[in-house]
């Protein structure tokens, strides 16, 4: 089963990705952790991406579909995929139909986080994440239980992403409304679209999308 999470940033892709991966062996296809690792190697891409990243700007569709495509094409045909973070504009949807259609793969939900967008700041404000594994927390909705050790892998070094500031998720959020929040309809009309309420406790957005997957 191949999905898509949509919704603005902080909405919550990376944290029920995260979950969707350990209870149904899913694989998370996250674009923003792609560029980010190719930032930190300092790839040809990491070197375009870097200050549009920073910008809170939208990399190139050719560049974020051609890391999809290789990384689809590198999954063995029976594990799904979790596409976080893509497609992002039309000509990126209309990418992700090409290359699931050349892996044989079709779309079975595109999965709406709906978020109240006030929060949304002091949720990407509040984000950090383990240096090591990569598993996201929150200051106050949701620390490590063990103050300042890592519930996931036991490391006490943790990180912030240089573009979770407030004038920086502005931008992002501005980007979504103009170029991701319309390629909805063309979804809508397949009959794909699911909506979630993103601003409950991260256990019960979980169990909303295991209903999805179970629909
Ligand atoms: P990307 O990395 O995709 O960032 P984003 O879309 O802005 O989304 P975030 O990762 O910030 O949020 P999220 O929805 O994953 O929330 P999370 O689960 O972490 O993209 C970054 C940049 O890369 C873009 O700006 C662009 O430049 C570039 N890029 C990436 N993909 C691209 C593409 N396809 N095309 C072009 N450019 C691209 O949660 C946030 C926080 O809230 C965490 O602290 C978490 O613990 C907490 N939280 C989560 N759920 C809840 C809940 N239910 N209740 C309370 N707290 C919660
Ligand atoms: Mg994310």
């Amino acid at each position: 089963m191949n999905i898509i999470l949509l919704g603005p940033p902080g909405a919550g892709k990376g944290t029920q990705s995260a979950g969707l991966v350990e209870r149904h062996g899913m694989r998370q296809l996250s674009t923003g952790d792609m560029l980010r690792a190719a930032v930190k190697a300092g790839t040809p891409v990491g070197l375009k991406a870097k200050e549009v990243m920073e910008r809170g700007e939208l990399v190139s569709d050719e560049i974020v579909s051609d890391l999809i495509d290789a990384e689809l094409a590198a999954m063995g045909p029976e594990t799904g995929a979790i596409f976080d973070g893509y497609p992002r504009t039309a000509p990126q949807a209309d990418a992700l139909d090409a290359i699931l259609a050349r892996n044989g793969r079709s779309l079975a939900h595109v999965i709406e986080l709906e978020v109240d967008e006030d929060a949304l700041v002091e949720r990407i404000t509040g984000r950090f994440s383990c240096a090591k594994c990569g598993a996201l927390y929150h200051d106050t909705a949701n620390p490590p239980s063990n103050p300042g050790v890592c519930d996931s892998c036991g490391s006490t070094e943790f990180k912030r992403r240089p573009d979770d500031n407030e004038e920086t998720v502005r931008m992002r959020m501005q980007e979504y409304r103009a170029k991701t929040a319309p390629i909805l309809p063309g979804y809508e009309a397949r009959g794909i679209v699911s909506r979630v309420d993103g601003m409950a406790a991260i256990d019960a957005v979980a169990d909303a999308i295991d209903a999805i997957l179970r629909s």
